[in-house]
């Protein structure tokens, strides 16, 4: 067997699955574990098996790469339950992740042990399926059916300790893990076995349950949640045979869906990002301390996301009052993450023990990494990287977070062209997981090296961007932004356009989310371009803006808002001022207004890629989703508009 090492310890046989990166369960992988059981079924001389896994996971779930691909025998569930009739008892031991099909397997088996840092979960929701072996059948019937609906329809994993008390493991083995499964195997050889948990008895649950259940589910957009919920009501109400069959059913149905193959692709997407393949080899530089310039919007929620993963923070200021009130912006954050319960008062207290603020660029001497986050003009950018390169080691590496200024010119002048690049933070930056990267010609790979290492430790989801006006992200939603307007031009209302942007999936329609953001800010990027010459025609926004209308923060932009509410609402001034540039008659449905967006920004897409702006369509499709709030479960923009 190539997949399966089989070896004995006495009279117990131990599995070694191993199938790197993380043992996804191939149809091999099937072939060889049935194998096993009937050859060890057949072995008199084996008295129970450890099925344990090398490298740095348990069985992480069925090969998604095989999810499109015609289905191959032994099918999944077939194989959980040849390993639960075996003839003698199996254990599961448990490291790293059991998930999905890998967790499935383990619920075939008649005990299960993990270590202390191990987690196991069924995260198929996320894959816009259920589980396909048993996961909503067998579940309930070893942690009761309302901790089952929480693990199957939320998609998160539980810890070791939380697995223990729901009964979903046996024990938590410390030590060396085969060594802990094999005693356990040994004491539970000395006692009655406990039945298969597939006739284990079930507690149905009222009516009431269920609604309350479906209801928390029944959230725009993803599908599967509710449909898992469908399955283990069925698998509580049903015998464990008609349940199985009524569970492969749904999740064949949702397997073939558009649904789950968009979501397969973020998956996948997800994973090509962070590992640029011509990085590969390449060693990022150790980041230990970040020095951060201004503490504005996006400095202090730099400076808090750093201070997240544990990085010591400089934020530097321009005066006394502005150091004051960069600590406050940071502190102001920290105590929002207080009141939601993210964060205790202690944590508080060392997230802001581990920033320094001054408006002494010296205090920037030790860092190995700098941010820029002041105004978004060139010339105090530059002015900024002067002093930096005056005190800063010469192989600390130096970012600008600018949203459309070329970073080669504002790292004009600067020693050592080769440690500065454009890191790309969105707003609110310690939330916000997206982090375009933009190299300049002079970026070495070590410097991007590090940027993409620097991304791992803040749990950003790293993009590589090439240099244009707003990069990939925002050069497409200006496109989206024009294109919002045309709409209105020919007739529709602000508010149709944000209610199919809504149904669509978006969680504000593009008027809404600028009034959030204020309208001013690419206003003023278009006023930078009319200063220096360039013939840039009025938006309908520029118009609002000049009637001061800015958003949300002037009480009014696209909409109307009320003191102290956030809620829009439509403005009668707003279409006062559009009135003389709108005309048309409208007519387009909700569906229709949304495609003609969508496909606005695919277009958009399109000329990036062919531009060489983004490495790959499914970096496009990670930027819309991670920054702009795309739903996910449409695959982004690109894949919804069929380009790859
Ligand atoms: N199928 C195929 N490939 C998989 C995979 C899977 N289930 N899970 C991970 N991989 C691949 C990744 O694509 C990546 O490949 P690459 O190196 O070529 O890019 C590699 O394994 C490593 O993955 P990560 O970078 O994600 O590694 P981490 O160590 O960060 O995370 C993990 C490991 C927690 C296991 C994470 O990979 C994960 O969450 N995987 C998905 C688990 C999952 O969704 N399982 C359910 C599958 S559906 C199912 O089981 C249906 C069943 O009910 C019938
Ligand atoms: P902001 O106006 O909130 O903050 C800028 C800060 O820089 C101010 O606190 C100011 O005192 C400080 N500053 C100005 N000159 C300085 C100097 N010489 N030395 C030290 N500090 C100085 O601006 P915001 O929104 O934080 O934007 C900062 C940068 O981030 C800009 O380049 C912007 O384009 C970019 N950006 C903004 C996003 C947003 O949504 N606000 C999103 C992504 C990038």
């Amino acid at each position: 067997m190539d997949l399966i090492d089989c070896r004995m310890d006495g009279d117990i046989a131990v599995l070694t699955v191993n199938n790197p990166p993380v043992n996804a369960i191939s149809a091999q992988m099937r072939r060889e574990l049935w194998q096993s059981a009937e050859d060890l079924d057949a072995d008199p001389d084996v008295r129970a098996v450890v099925l344990t896994c090398a490298g740095r996971t348990f069985i992480a779930g069925a090969d998604v790469r095989e999810f499109g691909q015609p289905p191959v025998e032994p099918h999944l569930p077939d194989l959980v339950d040849r390993i639960e009739q075996a003839g003698k008892p199996w254990i599961a031991a448990i490291h790293g992740t059991a998930l999905g099909g890998g967790l499935e397997i383990a619920m075939g088996c008649r005990f299960r042990v993990a270590v202390p840092d191990a987690r196991m979960g069924l995260p198929e929701v996320n894959l816009g399926i259920i589980p396909g072996a048993s996961g909503t059948v067998r579940t309930p019937r070893l942690v009761g059916v309302p901790a089952a609906v929480d693990l199957v329809t939320s998609g998160k994993p539980w810890k070791a300790p939380q697995a223990l008390k729901a009964g979903l493991i046996d024990e938590i083995v410390e030590g060396d893990l085969t060594e802990g499964a094999l005693r356990f195997a040994r004491a539970a050889l000395s006692r009655d076995l406990p039945q298969p948990v597939s006739e284990r008895p079930i507690e149905p649950q009222d009516d009431a349950f269920w609604s309350k259940a479906a209801e928390k589910v029944s959230k725009p957009g993803m599908q599967a949640q509710a449909r898992a919920v469908e399955s283990l009501r069925f698998a509580t109400e049903n015998p464990f045979p008609a349940a199985m069959a009524h569970e492969r059913e749904i999740f064949t149905e949702l397997r073939d869906s558009d649904q789950a193959a968009a979501l397969r692709h973020v998956f996948f997407a997800e994973r090509a990002a962070p590992r640029p393949p011509e990085l590969k080899g390449i060693q990022p530089r150790d980041i230990g301390r970040v020095g951060i310039i201004g503490g504005g919007t996006m400095g202090a929620g730099i400076a808090v996301a750093c201070r997240n993963a544990g990085l010591p923070v400089v934020m530097i200021e321009r005066d006394q009052a502005a150091v004051a009130r960069g600590l406050d912006n940071i502190r102001s954050i920290l105590d929002g993450s207080v009141r939601r319960g993210k964060l205790t008062e202690a944590q508080l207290d060392d997230r802001m023990d581990g920033v320094e603020a001054t408006q002494d660029y010296a205090a920037l001497s030790d860092c190995d990494l700098v941010i820029e986050a002041v105004f978004e003009e060139i010339g105090v950018k530059r002015t900024v990287f002067d002093q930096v390169g005056r005190v800063c080691r010469d192989d600390a590496v130096l970012a600008t977070n600018t949203s459309y200024l070329d970073p080669r010119r504002i790292f004009e002048g600067v020693a050592g062209p080769e440690r500065c690049l454009g890191l790309h933070f969105f707003s609110p930056a310690h939330i916000m997981k997206l982090l375009e990267i933009v190299p300049t010609p002079d970026t070495a790979p070590e410097v991007l090296a590090t940027a993409f290492s620097l991304a791992a430790k803040l749990g950003k989801m790293p993009v590589r961007a090439g240099i244009c006006e707003g990069f990939i992200g925002n050069r497409i939603f200006k496109r989206y932004r024009a294109e919002a307007e045309r709409l209105l031009v020919e007739g529709h209302s602000v508010e149709e356009v944000d209610a199919a942007m809504r149904d669509y999936g978006f969680r504000m329609g593009p008027f809404e989310a600028q009034d959030l953001s204020g309208l001013d800010i690419a206003f003023l990027q278009r006023e930078g371009l009319r200063a220096e010459g360039q013939d840039v025609p009025d938006t309908l926004s520029d118009r609002l803006v000049r009637a001061g209308r800015k958003g949300q923060k002037t009480g009014g932009g696209w909409y109307d808002y009320a003191e102290g509410d956030r809620k829009p609402r439509p403005s009668e001034e707003t279409r006062a001022v559009l009135a003389p540039h709108v005309g048309g008659t409208g007519g387009l449905s909700s569906q229709q207004i949304a495609d003609r967006l969508v496909a606005a920004m695919a277009d958009e897409g399109q000329q990036i890629l062919s531009e060489g702006i983004a490495s790959r369509a499914s970096d496009i499709d990670l930027v819309e989703i991670h920054g702009y709030g795309f739903p996910r479960w449409t695959g982004g923009p690109m894949f919804a508009s069929g380009v790859r």
